[in-house]
């Protein structure tokens, strides 16, 4: 007994000694710096620029607003999540980053007035340079993968859908990559093509890169391509598919229009990347809607969620046609703020536990199966169809 009362003296002794002599590793603060870096809780973005890009849409460039925190690295594609309190509902929304990667002195951020939209109105009319605005780091997988995608990429825009391309260009074209693009971007009419300086320098200036813009409904002075992104316009412009691989951003009906284009292309699911599309303008008209829920369904929710370390129980109502985040977010007194990025349902930030229930989910969204079988919904795009119970202190 009294020799293990020593050794263990001796071990402590030991350990102690250790702990004075030996200096924390050189490389520690750095890692740790280096991962609050890339992987940032949050971050705190200045207004330092605003340039009006077209009748309905803005960039915004965005410093730290702590010049001793440097912004995180992205990937040219990647978006960030913005923080907004509107009256006093807190909310976001995630925009693609147009902004190069090669450039971290600054974010920016193209962001088009959604008619009937609850943030980007709002962002567009009110906010002003100085402002400071909460966001998340750089998110989504809609980047270039150099050993899966090749090195003949198509990349298919839809309106506002063309930002995360810039960055893309942009990065293409400061680092000359040895990369062969096709960008077809497909607008209402000339006054919607966003960027179209910058595009058309750029493929005046590389000949790796060709642009074809087609507008849907063009004036009488339009000399390009009209109607939609059809199979047709797609293989006149590429030539062949051939180790192509497709990048495709747009609403979610354009996505429905494209899939069945490119299906008629034969081109595989694999070589196809789709970014989140948001939410559905009406999700009453999304294929599997139950015909006999309208927009006038009211539910119960209800809510454990932590207060001061004790769980609590709350409970309102909720239309069954907007999503439960965005519900959640409007009982603007409880301020509670469920983590969320892409509000599409892809990145799983938003993951919350459904003890009972039964939620709508748009069919292209792909829950994790994990999730479905231990009952976990992503609230961001879930549309209560019957009473809920959710448990926020389980993640
Ligand atoms: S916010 Fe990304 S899945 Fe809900």
């Amino acid at each position: 007994m009294m020799k293990d009362i020593k050794k263990y003296q001796n071990a402590e002794k030991a350990k102690k000694q250790r702990e004075q002599t030996l200096q924390t590793p050189w490389y520690y603060d750095g890692l740790e710096n280096l991962c609050e870096r890339l992987h940032p809780e949050k971050l705190v973005l200045q207004v330092s620029d605003i340039e009006e890009l077209s009748w309905d849409t803005k960039v915004y460039r965005l410093t730290s607003a702590n010049p001793k925190k440097l912004l995180s690295p992205f990937r040219a594609g990647q978006y960030i999540g913005l923080t907004a309190e509107i009256n006093g509902v807190r909310t976001s929304r995630p925009y693609s980053l147009v902004s190069s990667p090669n450039n971290l002195a600054y974010y920016e951020l193209g962001i088009k007035k959604k008619e009937g939209g609850f943030v980007s109105p709002y962002l567009l009319e009110n906010l002003k340079v100085g402002d400071n605005l909460e966001a998340t780091g750089p998110l989504g997988e809609f980047f270039y993968n150099t050993l899966f995608h090749g090195q003949n990429l198509v990349f298919i825009a839809g309106g506002c859908g063309i930002t995360p391309f810039i960055s893309m260009l942009r990065d293409i074209t400061e680092r000359t990559l040895p990369l062969n693009v096709y960008l077809i971007f497909g607008c209402l009419t000339e006054k919607d093509i966003l960027f179209r300086k910058e595009l058309e320098d750029i493929a005046t200036r590389r000949s790796n890169i060709k642009l074809k813009f087609i507008l849907s409904e063009p004036e009488s002075d339009w000399k390009g391509a009209c109607g939609f992104i059809t199979k047709n316009e797609i293989l006149n412009f590429i030539g062949n598919i051939e180790g192509k691989y497709f990048y495709v951003v747009g609403s979610l009906n354009m996505y429905q229009f494209i899939e069945g284009e490119l299906n008629a292309l034969n081109i595989p699911i694999h070589r196809i990347k789709y970014e989140a599309f948001g939410v559905p303008d009406d999700i009453t008209k999304v294929m599997g809607w139950p015909n006999d829920i309208d927009g006038s369904k009211k539910v119960k929710v209800t809510l454990d969620f932590l207060s001061q370390g004790q769980k609590e129980q709350i409970s309102f109502e909720a239309s069954s046609i907007e999503p439960l985040l965005n519900s959640i977010e409007r009982q603007k007194d409880l301020r509670l703020m469920i983590e969320n990025g892409c509000r599409s349902g892809q990145c799983a930030l938003c993951r919350t536990k459904m003890v009972s229930g039964k939620v709508f989910v748009p069919p292209e969204v792909t829950i994790r199966e994990i999730d479905q079988n231990y009952g976990f919904i992503h609230p961001c795009i879930s549309y209560p169809l019957t009473d809920i119970h959710l448990d926020l202190t389980l993640t």
